[in-house]
């Protein structure tokens, strides 16, 4: 029996934002099992560093880069450094994401701009700046972390679903305009995951929406880091556009 087979990523370069912690973390660490070298972006110094020995522990090498994806400046020059220090980048996850719940009518401008930014503008900032180096290799994928509030729009949660919703958007321009250079980009709906999330937590999400409880069994974010891995790694003729994937009892999507 034949079957969609994978080739692995050995000396491959990975990018991954949120890498602190759940899936980013879960991310960096598979794809170092999976072959690449990983470049490790989030705020929390200490916490990349514990993965990094992580990333270490399987033969890779491992590039922590604190940083706050707000901050525009910052991210072309963690880019670059990841280019100098490996000399290439094939893969780019956009992992982290913030949230400010709130209703629409108390939710501050400021708090839709910050959102805004991490969740969506830093993404396109960075596939933007990764973009150049994949065009010239002729290769690369770009996996962006939406939600399944990026498919249907949550009260107490505006500038969330807008960002959400807004990364499928970019996700199909970045795949419209990569194919021609072998360039290709998916987007992916998790449902509940079992990380530190808060505003997913049982207690928390109840107090702050009137939407129903999340999922009684959330998703390991280690087995959406293997599907990660998996999309970064099938035959270069292949591209998953986009995955919805919940635990079997979610109650955000359908
Ligand atoms: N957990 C769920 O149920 C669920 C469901 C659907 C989608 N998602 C999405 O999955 C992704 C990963 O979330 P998670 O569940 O793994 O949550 P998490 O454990 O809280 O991870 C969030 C990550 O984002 C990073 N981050 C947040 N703000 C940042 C900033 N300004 N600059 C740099 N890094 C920042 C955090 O690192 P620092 O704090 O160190 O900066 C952390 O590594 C997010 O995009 C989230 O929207 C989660």
């Amino acid at each position: 029996m034949t079957g969609l087979t994978t080739h692995g990523l050995d000396g491959q370069v990975g990018v991954v934002t949120g890498a602190s912690s759940g899936l980013g973390r879960a991310t960096a660490v598979a794809l170092a099992q999976a072959g690449a070298n990983v470049a490790l972006l989030a705020r929390s110094k200490d916490d990349l560093v514990a993965v990094a020995t992580e990333v270490e522990s399987y033969g890779r090498q491992a590039l922590v880069l604190p940083l706050d994806l707000a901050h525009e400046d910052q991210l072309a020059d963690a880019v670059q450094r990841t280019v100098m220090t490996f000399g290439r980048i094939d893969v780019l996850v956009n992992a982290a994401g913030t949230d400010v719940p709130g209703s629409v009518m108390d939710l501050a401008v400021a708090d839709w701009d910050r959102v805004l930014a991490v969740n969506l503008r830093a993404p396109f900032v960075l596939a933007k700046t990764v973009f150049p180096y994949m065009q010239q290799a002729r290769r690369g994928t770009i996996v962006n972390i939406s939600s399944v509030a990026g498919k249907r729009g949550w009260a107490n949660a505006a500038a969330y679903c807008a960002a959400k919703f807004g990364l499928s958007g970019l996700t199909q321009a970045l795949a419209a305009e990569g194919k021609a250079y072998g360039i290709r980009a998916c987007v992916l709906y998790p449902g509940g995951m079992a990380t530190s999330w808060g505003i997913w937590s049982a207690t928390e999400r109840q107090v702050t929406s009137r939407e129903p409880p999340p999922a009684t069994r959330a998703l390991p974010p280690t087995e959406v880091a293997a599907l990660i891995v998996w999309i970064a790694a099938a035959p270069p003729e292949l591209v998953l556009n986009e995955v919805i994937v919940t635990p079997l009892d979610e109650q955000g999507w359908p």
